[in-house]
This record gives structure tokens, sequence and C-alpha cells, in this order.
């Protein structure tokens, strides 16, 4: 991690929220949700955050603005995570900012021994794809209609561990499909 970079908690509620309406309109996630999955201590949430240069409350104490999240459902049991949401604010974009979100909670959950993971995507959203397909997921399943507002199908994309022999096409085994969202 990196001073970019952190582990979120309860006490990023209010921007993570922020972030979900501006990242995901039509679609976000509400705060009892957030609430829940924050509080749950086998679901970890890595942030990003910046200093405003100019921006300094009357006490002397800087805020600083939350510009991006990853957030990943384990269960430690079966070595299985599930990254539920990705998102930047539009501001920030397209400055490697999501590619270090994912890469920190991937050595995160590494750290865990959480070594199967999950995700899945709006089928339009091609450059998140390739952003996890470089990091060594594979596409293994279209879900459709799985997104509303607007419709759309799921590309399903696991990260299988090195020694299960899977490869690209296989389905997710049995007993893991719980928790995608
Ligand atoms: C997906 C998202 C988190 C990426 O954040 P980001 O900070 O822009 O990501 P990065 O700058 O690290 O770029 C990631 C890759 O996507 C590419 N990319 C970024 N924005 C792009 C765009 N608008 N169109 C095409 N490619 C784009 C980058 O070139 C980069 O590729 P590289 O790793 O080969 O260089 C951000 O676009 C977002 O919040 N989107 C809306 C929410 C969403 O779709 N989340 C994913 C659901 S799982």
């Amino acid at each position: 991690m990196n001073d970019l970079i952190r582990q979120g908690g309860l006490r990023d509620l209010e921007g993570i929220l922020s972030l979900e309406k501006a990242c995901f309109p039509g679609e976000a996630w509400p705060r009892n949700v957030f609430l829940e999955d924050l509080a749950r201590p086998t679901s970890f949430y890595l942030v990003a955050e910046i200093e405003p240069r100019d921006f300094q409350e009357p006490t002397g104490e800087h805020i600083k603005q939350l510009i991006g999240y990853i957030a990943c459902a384990t269960d430690p049991v079966h070595r299985y995570g599930h990254i539920s949401s990705l998102a930047v604010d539009p501001d920030h974009r397209s400055q490697g900012i999501g590619g270090r979100l994912l890469d920190d909670m991937l050595a995160l959950l590494e750290a865990q021994g959480i070594d199967c993971l999950r995700a899945e995507t709006r089928l339009s959203n091609r450059h998140v794809q390739e952003m996890f397909r470089i990091r060594g997921f594979l596409e293994t399943e279209q879900i459709p209609r799985y997104y509303q507002n607007p419709t759309e199908a799921a590309v399903v994309m696991i990260r299988w561990p090195r020694e299960s022999g899977f490869s690209q096409g296989q389905r997710i085994p049995p007993g893991r499909h719980e928790g995608g969202g």
C-alpha cells in the first residue's frame, strides 16, 4: 500500500456513498448495504484518497477526499473472494488509480490466503474486463439481464488458484456461486 491507498472502514461510509452515486447512477447500493458490509470482518475495503491542495478546515485540519474504492467479500473457509465493487471518481479516471486499487486488493487477499476470485462486469464494460484479464481473470460465463438501469448481461470472470488445474472456459465449481452481486 502507499500514501494514496489505505484500508477502508465505517468512517469512509459517506465518501463511498458519494462515489457510488457518481459511478453507478441508477444502480448505486443503498446505505444499509454498505453499513452491514463495512462492519463484516470478512469484507475488505481499500480506498484511494487525496488531500485537496487549497482546502483547509478552520481548525487547520486537512480534509481528504475519497476518489476511489474497491470492495471484496470473502469466504475464508473456502479461500474464496468476490470483488463486489470497484469505482473511481469520474474526474480522476485514467490515471492508474483503478488499477492500483485492484493490484493492492489482490495483494491483500493473497496475504489472507484468498486464492479463488470472482468479479462481474457489464458486458459493454470492455476496458474493465481487460483490467481483470491482464491480472489473470478468465471469462467463464455470461448472465443475461443481470444488471438493471439499463438492463444488460454480466460477464463473470474468475481467477483460479494456480494449483487448481482449472482453465479458461470452465465454470465456477459448485458451492461457490453464493455471494454474487
Ligand atoms: C473501472 C474504473 C474503476 C477504472 O478506473 P481508472 O482509475 O480509470 O482505471 P485506470 O486508470 O487504472 O485504467 C485501467 C485500464 O482501463 C483503461 N481505461 C481507463 N479508462 C478507460 C476508458 N474510458 N475507456 C477505455 N479504456 C479505459 C486504461 O487504459 C487502463 O488500461 P491499462 O491498465 O492497460 O493501462 C472506472 O472507470 C470506474 O469507476 N468506472 C465506473 C464503475 C465501473 O464500471 N466499475 C467496474 C465494475 S466491476
